[in-house]
């Protein structure tokens, strides 16, 4: 039997980044009788790409990807695009509010195949939230051959996570694109898509590399998906981050099916081979 009872969270504190768009810091609460154990379990292993479900008390659930995932005092980050319902009420509250949190949800990304690898990741707008803990794992630990990021955006106003993107640009080759050419004139800002930049990217890699993590809107994530693979990529290193309409998140109640599989447990992290099967006839 699934627990579909939320943990109690506190809403700490939050900061704007780009249009309609807010980082929060939440903190796990210790159920009184685990308290002096820290938090549970379950929240203590969250790997990078996994999400969870926030409950904003008589309004509603929705899945958001941990940005940082809790660490051993319970504090952690996403950040949350103002859509409907569920987040314009997140974005009433003020710090110190209680909510509710389920998770860890997914699989996320494939650490193991991606250490010690040449890796380019590719985001677009709010998409970038998922690669966000991948990315600064890798620079942490320094566990990567090759690493670059490649940002897209329809203009300046609406770019997401720029503090993340400047402290990444000093360490690691960060391609900023802007669709409608309102560049400031930086070094790393470029006017297009991430797809036209791309044979700039991929001959700076000297050999190809060997993962490639997608994440934004899927259309974006296709046609990338398909350069790559024209490019010489194997499709088999390419994985892409999907959303789907979420209501339990544990694979019960069908809302994220796709063609034998749902997003919520089999994903949301799928690779590109795998990804083109389960949409065959899929809700994709
Ligand atoms: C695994 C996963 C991880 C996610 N991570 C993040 C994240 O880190 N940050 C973030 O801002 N958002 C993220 N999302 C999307 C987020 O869950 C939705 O924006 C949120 O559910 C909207 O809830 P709402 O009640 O505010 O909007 P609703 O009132 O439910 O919907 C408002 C509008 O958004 C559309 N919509 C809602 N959810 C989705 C969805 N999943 N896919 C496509 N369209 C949708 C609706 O069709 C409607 O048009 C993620 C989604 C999934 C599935
Ligand atoms: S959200 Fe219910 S099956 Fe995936």
């Amino acid at each position: 039997m699934h627990n579909f009872t939320p943990t109690a969270i506190q809403l700490v504190d939050y900061y704007d980044d780009g249009e309609h768009a807010r980082h929060f810091n939440f903190r796990l609460l210790a159920e009184p009788e685990a308290a002096s154990q820290g938090i549970a379990h379950h929240w203590q292993h969250v790997k990078a790409g996994q999400f969870f479900m926030l409950c904003v008390p008589s309004v509603g659930e929705a899945p958001f990807t941990f940005t940082q995932a809790p660490d051993e005092t319970g504090h952690f980050r996403a950040l949350v695009r103002r859509m409907g319902s569920v987040t314009s009420a997140l974005f009433e509250l003020e710090a110190g509010q209680i909510l509710g949190a389920r998770g860890p949800f997914g699989k996320g990304w494939p650490m193991n195949g991606i250490a010690d690898k040449r890796v380019l990741v590719v985001g677009g707008g709010c998409g970038l939230a998922p690669l966000v803990s991948v990315v600064n794992q890798l620079i942490d630990q320094q566990n990567y051959t090759q690493l670059t990021v490649v940002y897209g955006a329809r203009n300046r106003m609406v770019q997401m996570l720029n503090p993340e993107r400047e402290r990444w640009q000093h360490i690691i080759p960060v391609y900023n694109m802007i669709e409608d050419g309102t560049t400031n004139g930086d070094d790393n800002e470029y006017i297009g898509t991430p797809v036209d930049i791309m044979p700039t990217v991929l001959n700076s890699f000297g050999e190809l590399p060997e993962v490639a993590l997608l994440a934004g809107p899927e259309a974006m994530m296709y046609s990338m998906a398909e350069y790559l693979v024209a490019f010489g990529l194997s499709d088999h290193s390419i994985y892409l981050s999907i959303e789907r309409r979420m209501h339990c998140a544990v694979g019960t109640c069908g809302h994220c099916y796709l063609k034998n599989k749902y997003a919520c447990t089999d994903g949301p992290t799928f690779r590109w081979d795998e990804l083109q099967q389960y949409m065959v006839q899929g809700t994709g």
